[in-house]
């Protein structure tokens, strides 16, 4: 059993989806909480009526930015909106001045598209190329990075967390050594993002990029970014915009768009309206996790990927990678070998054991060939008994119906 205590208990009562068996699957998306759809309904209300007010509409675009720079240890002025990960990604881009055969590395076997088509965008455009590093059983060598970066690289991007197998990469270590060779590191931080305690300062890297529909518990279509500041100020962005130039007075007028200076930090990459409503559901759960406080949110997350990982494994199921170590996340992985399926697992066997789980209630999902258990602060161990118990089930199921004679 791991120790839930009062506080995440009560959290748990806040998300109506906790009641419907197990939700294992934050890395596709959080669940939502109860505040978070009150204040969304409130919106929607204000927006039927046609009573939305703008600058209240704005204020909470801006606090909500403020609580997200909060839960990263960052200025509020170093984080603008975007739309979501590629989006983030492909402006910090397109942002910098290229020159022709500039490199960027990654790992194309565990990095999500979204941090892959950005790069070979870029290339089509400024003649960049992309270095791939092979990956080792589910996670990127540092020193293959090292290895692979040479007088061409300008950026290596890398993801915090990755969506499958779920494993953690040392990002202090690998950002120390990347501004070491004056290489700058983008970490996609989309599953990372609200479970793992997450400090861009101490952490020291230059570029992080997350959305709102996984960790942060809120819907699709937002994300944020943010840019080490010294480094901000030297970006020009794609778009020039009304919110991304440094102005005074109403958001409608207009200085000499001729001399207009970008805004600084990250806001320089703002651009028009904002996704209010998106911005509006997920201030109440940056709340929360605030409230709880990242660490205490982290431990309890990861103590229940821990129990669930040794309980699968107690019971004959292949977790990925076997028992928790420093890798390891809110992740946890079961099949045999990493592949490059998606929500079908090639192993028929694993196939067969999450239609059972999927039919009794529980949702996961499959990435990679594996079936994916993901956890959050509204988890507890109860969830985690309940699909071990249903595992147990099939597992049992499987082998009377082999020791069953063949035309019984
Ligand atoms: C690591 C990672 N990056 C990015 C994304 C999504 O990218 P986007 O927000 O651009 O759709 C996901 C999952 O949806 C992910 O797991």
């Amino acid at each position: 059993m791991v120790k839930s205590n009062d506080r995440f208990a009560a959290v748990r009562g806040q998300f109506a989806g906790t009641q419907h068996g197990p939700y294992c699957d934050v890395a596709s998306r959080g669940l939502l909480s109860n505040e978070s759809r009150a204040a969304l309904e409130q919106h929607l209300e204000q927006a039927t009526l046609g009573i939305i007010d703008k600058s209240a509409l704005f204020a909470a675009a801006s606090k909500t930015r403020q609580r997200f720079a909060s839960l990263i240890g960052a200025d509020a002025r170093n984080v603008a909106y975007t739309r979501n990960i590629t989006d983030g990604i492909a402006a910090f881009a397109a942002s910098l001045e290229w020159r022709p055969g500039d490199s960027v590395v990654l790992c194309e076997e565990l990095e999500h598209p979204a941090n892959i088509y950005p790069w070979y965008g870029l290339g089509r455009k400024f003649g960049i190329t992309v270095k791939n590093v092979a990956q080792r059983d589910g996670v990127v060598p540092i020193q293959r990075i090292l290895d692979t970066i040479d007088e061409s690289t300008r950026v290596v991007a890398v993801s915090a967390v990755s969506f499958a197998p779920g494993f953690r990469i040392p990002l202090v270590e690998l950002a120390a050594e990347c501004r070491e060779r004056g290489v700058l590191l983008v970490v996609d931080a989309a599953q990372s993002i609200g479970v793992v305690e997450t400090d861009v300062s101490s952490l020291n890297v230059d570029v992080l990029v997350a959305s709102t529909q996984k960790g942060l518990m809120a819907l699709y279509g937002l994300g944020f970014l943010y840019v080490r500041p010294e480094l901000a100020e030297t970006l020009k962005p794609t778009y020039l915009s009304r919110f991304g130039v440094a102005q005074d007075g109403h958001e409608a007028s207009l200085g000499d768009p001729a001399t207009a200076r970008y805004a600084s930090g990250a806001q320089r990459f703002d651009v028009g309206n904002f996704n209010f409503p998106a911005a509006i559901a997920v201030g109440p759960a940056i709340e929360l996790l605030l409230a709880l406080g990242p660490s205490a949110v982290q431990e309890h997350v990861f103590g229940i990927a821990r129990y669930f990982t040794n309980r699968m494994l107690d019971i004959g199921l292949p977790v990925y990678g076997g028992q928790s170590n420093e890798q390891s996340s809110h992740i946890v992985t079961v099949g045999g070998k990493l592949g490059s399926e998606h929500d079908v697992a090639g192993d028929l066997e694993m196939s067969k054991l999450y239609e059972h789980l999927v039919a009794n209630g529980v949702r996961l999902s499959i990435r990679r060939d594996l079936l994916r258990f993901s956890f959050h602060i509204y988890n507890n161990s109860d969830d985690a008994d309940e699909v071990v118990r249903l595992a147990e089930q099939w597992l049992r199921r499987r082998s009377s119906s082999k020791r069953a004679p063949a035309n019984a």
